[in-house]
């Protein structure tokens, strides 16, 4: 019997140590040590023995439990220690690598003109006005001095939507806006960003574009100062050895008018094919605000008097970027937009 012992402790033993995994190591704890287990069953077996014999044989079976249990539990720790580590080395995180960049996204750069524009004449003192893309013939015309049987209303291709409802074709509606909205005479100091639309379309011409209107209004206002503001504000925007003329020019709602022209920004003056060999580059439309609009707009022009002028945002950002192309502003082609 106690061979017998001996030689079930030592093949039990040689199967915990040959064991694989710990699925394995459980199977051969059931055979010994389960309910049904070898080594369970010899312990109930112990009733039928002689009370002579039962202590000795007794205490043999469980020293046999004991080396098992002691052998099963250190196999199955050496398992699990080894599972662990192994597990810790596949989820390793090497806290030395460099982290991904996160790629910031930045403004478009017909943003970052207007932003230019607005902080400029803020910073004077403007107002920023609004007014409707979706225009009435009266605000986008009539009150402009452009009656309706006016010639210069054939100057500008205009998107009609009723007979007397258009997409409006310039930014200058708003002055009439804001006049119309002013206490009479009141003084007026504002600019007025936004989308405008004409029947146009190529590489320097879109038919929705940006321009950004101003328009000053108080007592003793000059040529002299429509002068000096926008020879400041070009030469902050292009820089400040960027030359400025004004020539003579006609629109309905001014009087004088003038466009503006700086020196070429790509060859400087000497003349090259952005300014067609001229050495100067046409960027706005100004004059002194013509007196039927101050009228036709509650304002008396023997009281008060005022300029404004309009500028295309998008030919301001070409001239600035060097972009020859104004479609590439919305195509939204990533290589380009990431330039700025
Ligand atoms: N509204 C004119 C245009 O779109 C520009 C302009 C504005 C001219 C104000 C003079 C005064 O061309």
């Amino acid at each position: 019997m106690k061979e017998q012992l001996q030689a079930l402790q030592e093949k039990a033993i040689a199967q915990i140590q040959g064991a694989a995994n710990l699925q394995e190591l459980q199977d051969i704890r059931v055979t010994y040590l389960g309910k049904k287990g070898e080594v369970t069953s010899l312990l109930k077996g112990l009733g039928k023995l002689s009370p002579e014999e039962r202590p000795a044989m007794g205490a043999l079976v469980n020293t046999v439990r004991v080396a098992l249990e002691a052998a099963l539990d250190s196999v199955q720790q050496q398992m699990e220690a080894a599972v662990l580590a192994a597990k810790l080395e596949q989820e390793t995180i090497d806290i030395t690598l460099p982290g991904r960049p996160v790629r910031k996204g930045h403004l478009h750069p017909l943003t970052l003109i207007n932003e230019e524009i607005e902080q400029f004449f803020v910073s004077m003192g403007y107002a920023v006005e609004e007014g409707p893309e979706i225009e009435s013939d009266y605000f986008n015309f009539e009150c402009l001095n452009l009656a309706a049987d006016h010639p210069a209303r054939d100057m500008q291709d205009s998107f009609y939507i009723t007979d007397s409802v258009l997409l409006r074709t310039h930014t200058s509606p708003v002055q009439a806006r804001t006049l119309q909205r002013s206490e009479k005479n009141a003084p007026i100091r504002m600019i007025a960003p936004g989308k405008v639309y004409r029947w146009d379309y190529d590489a320097t011409h879109s038919p929705v574009f940006h321009q950004v209107e101003g328009l000053v209004i108080d007592k003793n206002i000059t040529f002299s100062d429509l002068k000096g503001t926008l020879e400041l504000f070009l030469k902050k925007m292009f820089g400040e050895d960027t030359a400025v003329r004004f020539r003579t020019s006609f629109f309905p709602f001014t009087e004088p008018s003038a466009e503006v022209d700086i020196s070429c920004c790509m060859c400087h003056g000497e003349g090259c094919r952005v300014c067609s060999h001229t050495g100067w580059l046409e960027i706005l439309g100004c004059g002194m605000v013509h007196p039927n609009v101050l009228k036709l707009n509650g304002y008396d022009p023997n009281e008060v008097q005022g300029f404004a002028f309009g500028m295309g945002v998008e030919r301001i950002a070409m001239l600035k970027y060097g972009i020859n192309d104004l479609r590439l502003f919305y195509e939204n082609d990533k290589r380009f937009l990431t330039q700025f």
